[in-house]
Parts: structure tokens; sequence; C-alpha cells
């Protein structure tokens, strides 16, 4: 493999929505690819569709990201390809809702592995490198949620709102490096994300959520601009305000009320 002037990106989560969109925007722009996912038909699939599309190169590593040793392997699996990590895009998470004593024993923690602790990892793993060649971009979705404690996603509103804080510290640490870490925060998004979380049948997706492509591509100009937080549309950056401008406690009240609303 070799990286091209955009270079090699590394996304997890491509085998569906928005992870999905970014790997084809990144290969639409000619870059390599590192594409992580557990469903291993769905990585072949795009890998094949990509190279045959736009002649990139494509590395697709089956691999579920909260296995012990799951980020070890991966570097590994990359250094024994000679492949260097220019771009990397922590996109893989999954949410949950209802109240958390009543939830699966194990299904909250492996959240908080994927969506807070994988993505400094990750980070770990790849911008040591990054930031000794003066140069590379981190791109971490994390989402609206980011912005207020979530009573009915108690674990996945804490999660974002981990990836959030690490990500504009993290930015403020390498500024002038050249590196740059942009948290990307999307609203309600159609993808597979709420029948995986259990909001929907299978199959199915959530009502009035923008579409992935769209939202994608505002995640990933916001990650070549090198900006530090990032949203998909003007409502959702309008509504990242409110948690901001209220009180903690009424907005967590505003918050509950809106996911019990949902769930009616
Ligand atoms: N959809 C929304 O409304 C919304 C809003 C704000 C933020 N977000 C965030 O956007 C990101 C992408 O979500 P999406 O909406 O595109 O949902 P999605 O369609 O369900 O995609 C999630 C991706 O994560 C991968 N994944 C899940 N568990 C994994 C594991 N253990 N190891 C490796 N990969 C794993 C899934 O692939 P496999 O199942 O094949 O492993 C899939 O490719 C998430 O971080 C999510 O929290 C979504």
């Amino acid at each position: 493999m070799h990286s091209r002037d955009i270079g090699t990106a590394l996304v997890t989560g491509v085998s569906s929505g928005i992870g999905r969109e970014i790997a084809r925007l990144h290969a639409a722009h000619g870059g390599d690819l590192v594409l992580v996912a557990r469903r291993a038909d769905r990585l072949a699939e795009l890998a094949a569709e990509l190279e045959a599309a736009h002649g990139v190169r494509v590395l697709a590593v089956p691999l579920d990201l909260t296995a012990p040793d799951a980020v070890d392997d991966l570097a590994g699996t990359l250094e024994s390809h000679g492949v260097t990590v220019d771009l990397l895009v922590n996109n893989a998470g999954f949410g949950g809702g209802g109240a958390f004593d009543g939830r699966p024993a194990g299904l909250d923690e492996a959240m908080v592995r994927l969506n807070a602790e994988v993505p400094v990892a990750l980070s770990r793993a790849f911008l040591p490198a990054m930031r000794a060649r003066g140069r590379g971009r981190v791109l971490n979705v994390a989402s609206i949620v980011a912005f207020a404690p979530g009573p009915g996603m108690a674990v996945y509103a804490a999660s974002k709102a981990f990836l959030l804080s690490f990500s504009e510290a993290l930015s403020k640490e390498l500024a002038g490096t050249g590196v740059t870490v942009t948290a990307f925060c999307p609203g309600l998004t159609a993808t597979e994300f709420h029948s995986a979380a259990g909001y929907v049948e299978d199959g199915r997706t959530i009502p009035g959520g923008h579409d992935a492509r769209t939202v994608a591509a505002a995640g990933y100009a916001a990650m070549l601009a090198g900006r530090r937080i990032a949203f998909a549309e003007t409502t959702t950056a309008a509504a990242s305000l409110v948690p901001r401008l209220l009180p903690r406690r009424l907005v967590t009240a505003l918050v509950g009320t809106m996911v019990r609303r949902r769930k009616t």
C-alpha cells in the first residue's frame, strides 16, 4: 500500500452509516484506506467497490474493537503491511437507551470501551508518528448529545461527552504541530445506529434523520480543514448552544423529557 498526497485514512465503523460514507469520500479524493468493523462481508464489498471506482488501495481488517488487544493487533497488522496512517477517523460507536439499572450487564461497559476508550487507544497508537511527520488529521465522531447529560441514555451521552472533551484538549495540545483533531457532532442521522441501539426494528431507520452522506461530507471537510469542533447542520450547531447557555440542572431535565417523548 502506498499513500498519495492526501494520505492513508484508517476509518473505524465502515460497514454502514457515516463511516462508510467517510470512507467513500476519502477514496473519491484519491486516498488509500484501512477499513475496520466486525462484518467482514461488508468490508470486503466496500473494499472492492472503492478499489474499482477510484483505483485506491484498501486494506480491510475485520475486527471487534472492544476485544482485548484489538488495537494492538490492528497496529501490528498495519505495521506488517507497511501502512502509515495519515488520517485517523474514530467513528465506530453504538448507543442504547432506557434506565441505566434496567440495561443488560456488560453492554454499557462495551459502549464505553468502543465510544471512548478505543479512540484514546487508537490515538495513542497513531498520533506519535503523525506528530513526528508534522502532518496528520484525527476525526472523532462524537454527537450533539455530547453537550449535555442524557437521562434515558446516560452512558451513551457520557461516552460522547468524554470524546468531545478529549478531542478539544488534544486539539489544543497539538496546536502548531501540523496535526489537527476535530470533534464532529452530528444530530439525528439515518443509519443503522437506531436499529443497533434497539430503538427501531432491524432494517428500519429512525424517521427525520439527516442523510448519512451529507453528514459524512460535513465531518470529512471539517477534518481536512482542521476544525476543532464541527456540526453537520446549522440547526445542530444552534442546538449545541442551548446546553452551554442554560443551567445544567435545567438542561438535564429537558434532555430527559426529550428522550422519554422520543420513545413514546
Ligand atoms: N446516527 C445518528 O443519529 C448519530 C448521531 C450522532 C452521532 N452518531 C455517531 O456516529 C458514529 C457512526 O454511527 P452511525 O450512525 O453511522 O451508525 P451505524 O450505521 O450503526 O454504524 C456503526 C459502525 O460501527 C461499527 N461497530 C459497532 N460495534 C463495533 C465493534 N465492536 N468493533 C468495530 N466496529 C464496530 C459497525 O460495524 P459492525 O457492526 O460491522 O462492527 C458500523 O460500521 C457513531 O459513533 C455514533 O455514535 C450517530
